[in-house]
């Protein structure tokens, strides 16, 4: 049963799940022994018209919208969280396009990426600048015909691989709510270069390495909506719509690992009997199931949220990104655990999806700056409560401080 889910919706689904066990499921532990780019993988998706999901028709898409996007992201992450995020990073980094770009830009870059002729990543974090992202110090100084960028950008997802890159850099240190700006910059231009490839814990198929910027000039028409000020709060907008997508690799990640574990349940013998019977197996799956569902259907929520074009998806789209990459990290810690020693090994595939899942609770913003987020927005709204003081004994309101107007 699913609910919420259209018929279109379910032809998504069914489309990346052929995907995921016909080509993604089968390579999966050898891109993860090998640290390498999974390119065939690519070009299925490429072929099958998964590539522009999330892009509208007038640019090359399918106009399908968030939800797809996240069903995509959702059933290859159940095959391998690697492959989940190397598809859905080209969601953020286009998004800044999408939703800032001019017509130009729009026109000349988002049907490279939804064809698959290029890859797309988001240069926003640095060394010094992670969860305080506003602190960044790459620069961008204006030059004749165009721009020239000088820093360095670290943790970029599919660095190296993409061929296109939005990066955030200072272009009014004076100022405080227009200080930085975006651009769009090609892999070849000159003074860019991939520094650093980090060797990691999970989602080893896919790379993540830091950007050298170095006198990197971009012509102004890679200034990203063509004015200069808008960047950080691009980068903010671009977070919103990217992050249920983070959210639908948990999804699919503890749904893949749970399947593992449920199937090793029912064909693992203890005691003379199937570990399946015991009841506390049976509990640990019961909560696994129901979490995991919980999350689905968050997700779905947050993406639908966003298709229908609501201008406020900050709150809903934080909370399905904390909730269900919480639930990512524990099902598949779960699971591991259900498999006994042979669940710490790497002869077994469940251990991989427990390393794929921890990244999910920090990248696109760490589970803590979701309930930041989170959490402001409670509040904000707790203002339109004032009604609830006059449930306040008035004896007691005096402990009240008056409300803030
Ligand atoms: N939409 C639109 N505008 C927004 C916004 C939003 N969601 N959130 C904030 N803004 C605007 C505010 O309105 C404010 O504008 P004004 O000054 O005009 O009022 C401005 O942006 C500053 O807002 P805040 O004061 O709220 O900003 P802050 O400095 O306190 O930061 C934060 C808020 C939520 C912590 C933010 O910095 C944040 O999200 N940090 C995490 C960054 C992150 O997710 N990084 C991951 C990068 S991608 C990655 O992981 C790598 C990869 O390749 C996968």
């Amino acid at each position: 049963m699913t609910p919420f889910l259209t018929e279109e919706n379910l032809r998504w689904k069914e489309k990346a799940h052929e995907i995921a066990e016909k080509v993604v499921r089968p390579i999966a532990a050898k891109y993860d022994e090998l640290e390498e780019y999974p390119w065939e993988v690519k070009d299925a998706l490429a072929e099958a018209g998964l590539l522009g999901v999330w892009i509208p028709k007038e640019y090359g898409g399918a106009g399908a919208g968030v939800l797809n996007l996240c069903l995509v992201v959702e059933e290859l992450s159940r095959a391998c969280g690697a492959v989940g995020v190397a598809y859905a990073v080209n969601a953020l980094g286009s998004f800044p396009i999408l939703l800032s770009g001019t017509e130009e830009q729009k026109h000349k870059y988002l049907p490279q990426i939804a064809k698959g002729e290029k890859l797309i990543a988001f240069g926003l974090s640095e060394k010094l600048a992670g969860s305080d992202a506003a602190s960044l110090h790459t620069r961008a100084v204006k030059v004749d015909g165009g721009w020239s960028l000088t820093g360095e950008k670290k943790w970029t997802t599919n660095g190296g691989v993409a061929g296109l890159y939005t990066i955030f850099a200072v272009t009014n240190p004076e100022s405080q709510r227009a200080r930085i700006s975006a651009f769009i910059v090609e892999k070849d231009s000159p003074g860019f270069t991939i520094g650093k490839i980090e060797k990691k814990m999970g989602i080893r198929a896919v790379p993540v390495v830091e950007l050298n910027l170095e006198n990197c000039r971009v012509g102004d028409d890679q200034l990203l909506g063509g004015k200069p000020g808008q960047g950080f709060k691009h980068a903010m907008m671009t977070l919103d719509r990217a992050r249920p997508g983070v959210a639908a690799q948990g999804v699919g990640l503890a749904q893949g690992a749970m399947e593992y574990a449920a199937f090793y349940a029912n064909r693992r013998h203890q005691f003379g009997k199937s570990i399946s019977s015991f009841q506390m197996i049976q509990g640990m799956l019961a909560d696994m199931s129901s979490r995991v569902e919980a999350a689905r259907y968050l997700v779905y929520a947050a993406a639908q949220n966003i298709d229908n074009g609501a201008t406020n998806v900050s709150k809903l789209a934080a909370e399905a990104k904390l909730f269900a990459t919480d639930t990512a990290m524990q099902v598949t810690t779960d699971a591991v655990q259900m498999f006994g020693g042979y669940g710490f090994m790497r002869d077994y595939p469940v251990e991989k999806y427990m390393r794929d899942a921890k990244i999910t609770q920090i990248y696109e913003g760490t589970n803590q700056v979701q309930r930041m987020v989170i959490s402001r927005w409670v509040l904000k709204e707790a203002r339109e409560l004032e009604y609830l003081a006059k449930y306040i004994p008035e004896e007691v309101q005096k402990n009240l401080d008056p409300a803030e107007v």
